[in-house]
């Protein structure tokens, strides 16, 4: 099972889109998939159509006790062989619980390695702030893809979360591979082409060549989450994006 975290620590730069079109495209490939949702803003689970009343469980639930199995929080989505763990408004308090009460970090990587024979992918959809939740996906993760918005402050952004999987590399003493993922490009802009020549100088080996255009197919939640493979510029590019991410995986493994 491969553990990949999607996240910056700014927001909306598209990380809940990437989640989810990532998570469909290793779907699609007859991968068996979970999409847990960390952010307490929860718009992956909304973009699946999970109502907010009654809170549904989900990824509370795996920090309340390490009794709640991921297998047993994860719910269908319309997408074939993608399950989803939905995320609360709960979740922002253990940010401060946190810090007074031991053992709430290790409580995700239990869970996960407690659903290790269950999924070949988990993809963790990060809330944009460096805090306990973030901390422990990165801790747990196998993969970090940095989805990149291509403006000029969305630089700033990434040198923040780069700095962050530098930290926790170090306290895990495990290498945490990285991947940037130019979104929301706009190659109409000046801003957006430098923003993009930038990243590129900047991060020869780390980022993927492509980048994925502003696509209004995209903001629509009901296609993204929808049984129908997806359609468009958009979606072309994420499922390019994958498989960039598969192959330079694999290269790393053969040079290892
Ligand atoms: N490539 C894209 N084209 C058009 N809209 C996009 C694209 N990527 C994301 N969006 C939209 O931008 C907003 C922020 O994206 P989101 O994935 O929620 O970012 P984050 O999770 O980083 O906050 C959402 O409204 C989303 O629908
Ligand atoms: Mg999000």
């Amino acid at each position: 099972m491969e553990i990949w975290a999607i996240a910056n620590q700014k927001g909306g730069v598209g990380k809940t889109t990437t989640s989810i079109c990532l998570a469909r495209g290793l779907a699609a490939a007859g991968k068996r998939v979970l999409l847990l949702d960390l952010d307490p803003h929860a718009s992956a689970t909304r973009s699946f159509g999970v109502p907010a009343e009654p809170t549904p469980a989900g990824t509370h639930e795996v920090f309340l006790s390490a009794t709640n199995l991921l297998v047993n929080l994860a719910r269908g989505t319309a997408v074939d062989g993608l399950q989803l763990v939905a995320a609360q408004p709960a979740l922002a308090t253990l940010e401060r619980r946190g810090a007074t009460q031991p053992g709430l970090g290790l409580a995700l990587g239990r869970a996960l390695h407690a659903a290790r024979g269950s999924y070949d992918h988990v993809l963790l959809d990060c809330p944009p702030t460096l805090g306990l939740l973030m901390v422990n996906a990165l801790a747990a993760a196998d993969r970090l893809v940095i989805p990149t918005q291509t403006d000029p402050l969305a630089l700033h952004g990434l040198a923040d979360m780069l700095r962050t999987a530098t930290m926790v590399e170090r306290s895990r003493r495990r290498p945490l591979p990285h991947y940037i993922l130019p979104t929301l490009y706009d190659r109409r802009t000046r801003s957006g082409v430098q923003s993009l020549d930038t990243l590129r100088d900047s991060h020869e080996q780390r980022i993927w060549p492509g980048a994925v255009p502003t696509d209004t197919k995209l903001r629509d939640p009901a296609v993204i989450t929808g049984a129908e493979e997806l359609q468009g510029r958009g979606a072309e590019a994420y499922a390019k994006a994958l498989n960039w991410i598969l192959n330079v995986a694999d290269r790393r493994r053969e040079a290892a």
